[in-house]
């Protein structure tokens, strides 16, 4: 069972517990996938205190970041106009499963886009998929499991491996090119100030 929260609840619960909550620093993954495409019109989904989105912002994207968390959008708006990015990210408040932007984008990124509340999660992905211009690239990244040592009160919250990521989005045959689909892992400090060692993985694929 998962929470019983409603998911805005949860997540705006969740955000107000700290002052900030992530490191203000961009996904590394993310940077390491992304650093090599050509800027357009990007899309990124569950996009928390904005780092990515600011980070894609900076480097001439023009972005579209959606969160269901109103207090970590209020943050990342303040975030990218002290960056100077203000202008070029339309912050959008979406429960996706529920809505979803609209448009099509040479990006899509979902970047760790896991809940304890309810989260159609495959069903989100697929929607990310068909916002993907032809020849652009959906991005998504994951975890592979709860921090070492962080009991998982939540059985039915599954982390899917790559293959099984890919499986999940339906994509039509042909149109797509996988470009990475790895596991990896991660480095991470805790707010405690404990390093522990995370297992994600990376799913990069490219429409024709
Ligand atoms: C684990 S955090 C990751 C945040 C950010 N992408 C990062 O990598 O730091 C998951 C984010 O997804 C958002 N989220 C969860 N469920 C959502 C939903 N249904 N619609 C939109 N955002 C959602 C949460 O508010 C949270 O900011």
């Amino acid at each position: 069972m998962t929470t019983e929260q409603l998911p805005d609840e949860h997540w705006n619960a969740f955000y107000t517990e700290h002052e900030q909550i992530w490191s203000g620093k961009p996904n590394a993954a993310f940077v390491d996938e992304v650093s090599g495409l050509t800027p357009g019109r990007a899309l990124d989904l569950g996009c928390g205190e904005g780092a990515d989105a600011i980070w894609l912002a900076r480097k001439g994207w023009t972005v579209t970041a959606v969160d269901i968390s109103t207090v970590a959008l209020g943050r990342a708006v303040e975030h990218a106009k002290a960056a100077g990015v203000g202008d070029r990210i339309d912050w959008q408040q979406h429960e996706l499963g529920k809505s979803f932007p609209d448009g099509e984008f040479d990006l899509v990124s979902a970047q760790f886009l896991h809940s304890k509340t309810e989260l159609p999660r495959d069903g989100i992905l697929r929607s990310a998929a068909a916002a993907v211009a032809p020849g652009g690239v959906l991005l998504i990244e994951g975890h592979l499991g709860f921090p070492p040592g962080e009991h998982n009160p939540h059985p039915d919250i599954h982390f899917p491996e790559p293959d099984e990521v890919i499986e999940s989005l339906g994509l039509a045959d042909g149109e797509w090119e996988t470009l990475v689909s790895r596991v990896h892992d991660r480095a991470q400090v805790l707010r405690d100030g404990v390093p522990i060692n995370r297992r994600d993985c990376t799913v990069k694929l490219r429409r024709h």
